[in-house]
């Protein structure tokens, strides 16, 4: 099988190294990639250029002939092969969805497709905007299948104050970085005292299927335990960013006990949202308004920031859509996601 090496890493047939120029151009003119309603173009262009560069991502164009763009973008994924014991990757597609489909995109998910399984990839997924059906379908039709649909909410800097002076007479200050929310939950940054409970709990919390209908365990290609690592390391890794200085993580105790967590990164370069990444709270807590505790402790340390916070879940997850869409938040955009497994 032949491959492209260049000075970035090696791409798959067929694939190419980036063109950035051309990226660019296509970025700015199409739009159906995750993160659009909240960023202007040539931020959204900035932000997928700068990722897919740091990746050493690749790409592959319709034939220029065409009549209209069909492209995508392949991102390996080290972090999820290592962890998973698979070769995983992530298709980006980028055609233009105000253009009806032809048999282009349909040719070109079936040459990525091949090209990514002769090397050997055995988990690939996507995220499709659920206003883009006819997409999905002909992703469908190549042999993808839907896993989850997931809803992006989003409380705009301003209404982050707005909220956060509303909801003063609700939080007390116990420090400079402890709250205790409605006299009940206190709201800090994660101790080491308190880490090895919550990693058990971020192993333990997302492989439950009646509770959360999470991708990694709905999926029959992967094995539960490697799934549960998954968790663990994705905790462990966030609890390192907040030493760098890249995030937050937050406890909620409740009775004196630390009982659940939210982990957030930080804004990257071309925005300003904290991104909320992993939350859980320990089963017996639950139900008991702790997450939207945490929720509102979250709000209160991004408000002193002035900056935004965003955050993704299941459509399914109906306990942290509705503290959100409580609160006054957006729901900005939702997707589908598609998994490929040979
Ligand atoms: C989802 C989870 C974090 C919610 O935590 P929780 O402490 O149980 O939630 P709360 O008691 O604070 O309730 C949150 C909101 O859901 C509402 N709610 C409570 N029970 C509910 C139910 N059975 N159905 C719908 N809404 C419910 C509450 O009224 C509250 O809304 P409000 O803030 O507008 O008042 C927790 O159940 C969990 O850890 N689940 C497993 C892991 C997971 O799904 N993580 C989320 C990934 S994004």
């Amino acid at each position: 099988m032949s491959m492209v090496t260049t000075s970035t890493g090696v791409h798959a047939h067929g694939f190419e190294p980036l063109d950035t120029t051309r990226l660019s151009e296509i970025l700015r003119e199409h739009s159906r990639l995750p993160w659009h309603p909240l960023l202007e173009r040539s931020a959204l262009a900035e932000h997928y250029l700068r990722r897919w560069q740091e990746a050493h991502a690749s790409m592959l164009l319709s034939e220029e002939t065409s009549q209209h763009l069909s492209g995508c973008i392949l991102e390996s994924l080290p972090w999820d092969t290592q962890l998973l014991g698979m070769k995983c990757g992530r298709l980006f597609p980028l055609s233009d969805p105000s253009v009806p489909r032809t048999v282009d995109d349909r040719m070109l998910i079936d040459r990525a497709v091949r090209a990514m399984r002769d090397d050997g990839y055995r988990l690939i997924d996507c995220k499709i905007a659920s206003t883009d059906l006819p997409l999905v379908r002909t992703f469908e039709d190549a042999g993808f299948r839907v896993v989850d649909m997931l809803v992006t909410m989003s409380i705009e800097r301003e209404l982050v104050q707005t909220i956060a002076a509303r909801m003063q007479s609700r939080i007390e200050l116990l420090g400079e970085r402890t709250l205790r929310v409605d006299g009940t939950v206190i709201v800090r940054p994660i101790e080491a005292r308190d880490f090895d409970a919550m990693r058990a709990l971020a192993r333990d919390a997302f492989s439950d299927t009646a509770e959360i209908q999470d991708r990694f365990f709905l999926e029959p290609a992967i094995d539960h335990a490697r799934a549960r690592d998954l968790f663990e390391e994705w905790f462990s890794n966030a609890v390192q960013k907040q030493h760098r200085g890249e995030g937050e993580v937050l406890v909620a105790e409740l009775n004196g006990q630390a009982v659940g967590f939210l982990t957030m990164n930080a804004p990257e370069p071309e925005h300003h949202y904290w991104q909320d990444s992993l939350n859980a709270i320990a089963p017996a807590a639950r139900g008991k308004g702790v997450y939207r505790a945490l929720l509102l402790g979250t709000l209160h340390v991004v408000a002193a920031r002035s900056e935004s916070l965003l955050t993704r879940t299941q459509i399914s997850t109906t306990r942290v859509i509705n503290s959100w869409l409580h609160l006054g938040a957006s729901l900005v955009e939702s997707f589908f996601t598609l998994h490929y497994t040979p």
